[in-house]
């Protein structure tokens, strides 16, 4: 499984002036306790299976920026996006419903709206990507694509969509994101704006360089 932690988020909060963070697949909750640390003003994060969703709410019932969601990640994102009043760094990351925990196996699940359920997340993320400066991370790249990933390539006994690939990527946001692959882990995408706001200076970039180094993190 692949992690938050491999970006550097208090970076891209001040490079992008992010506000919010929106998690799909919450899980135990660590990526979203990573995304915690940087101060933004809510964090919310969907979590399909309610066992899983009661245990986050435990978790974080001490801090009031998050709202933990009992729902399908494509219903949360209809629900919660309007009231986004300002630019939000995504993590989607919600796939194969309560397979990491052991709860269901990986093929269980057959509507591929709620297995994988990232097309839809990012047209809906897309309707909004004129107003604001949205940072999208995607985990699990090798879901829909071969190649060369750290973690090696999707096991062959779990279903994938037929015709798999990210075009669907390409098609909703090459026109206002830098789309950029990542073979670390079991891969991941991560889409930057085109209209990205202050550039670092050079020795800010230097420090950042450094941290990265450091923390070994991907940007
Ligand atoms: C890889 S884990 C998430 C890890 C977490 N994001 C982190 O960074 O620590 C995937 C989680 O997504 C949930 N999930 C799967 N399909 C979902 C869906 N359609 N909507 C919301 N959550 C979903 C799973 O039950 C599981 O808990």
């Amino acid at each position: 499984m692949g992690s938050i932690k491999r970006f550097n988020i208090p970076r891209l909060y001040h490079q992008y002036k992010l506000q919010y963070f929106f998690e799909t697949g919450t899980w135990k909750g660590d990526g979203l306790a990573y995304a915690a640390k940087t101060p933004f003003k809510k964090l919310y994060s969907s979590e399909i299976v309610e066992s899983i969703a009661k245990e986050a709410e435990g978790r974080f019932k001490n801090d009031n920026r998050i709202q933990i969601i009992n729902d399908a990640s494509t219903n949360a994102l209809k629900k919660y996006l309007p009231q986004i009043d300002g630019s939000c760094l995504f993590w989607l990351d919600a796939h194969f419903p309560g397979a990491e925990e052991g709860l269901q196996e990986y093929n269980q699940t057959k509507d591929e709206t709620i297995k994988l359920p990232l097309h839809i997340e990012l047209e809906i993320i897309a309707s909004r990507i004129k107003r604001f400066n949205d940072v999208i991370l995607i985990d699990d790249l090798r879901i829909y694509e071969e190649g060369g990933f750290e973690s090696g390539n999707m096991p062959a006994h779990i279903e994938r969509p037929a015709n798999y690939s990210i075009n669907f990527v390409f098609d909703l946001f090459a026109d206002t994101h830098q789309i950029v692959k990542s073979f670390r882990n079991e891969g991941y995408l991560y889409l930057l704006p085109k209209t990205a706001l202050s550039p670092l200076s050079a020795s800010q970039n230097f420090y950042c360089f450094i941290l990265d180094k450091w923390k070994k993190t991907i940007i």
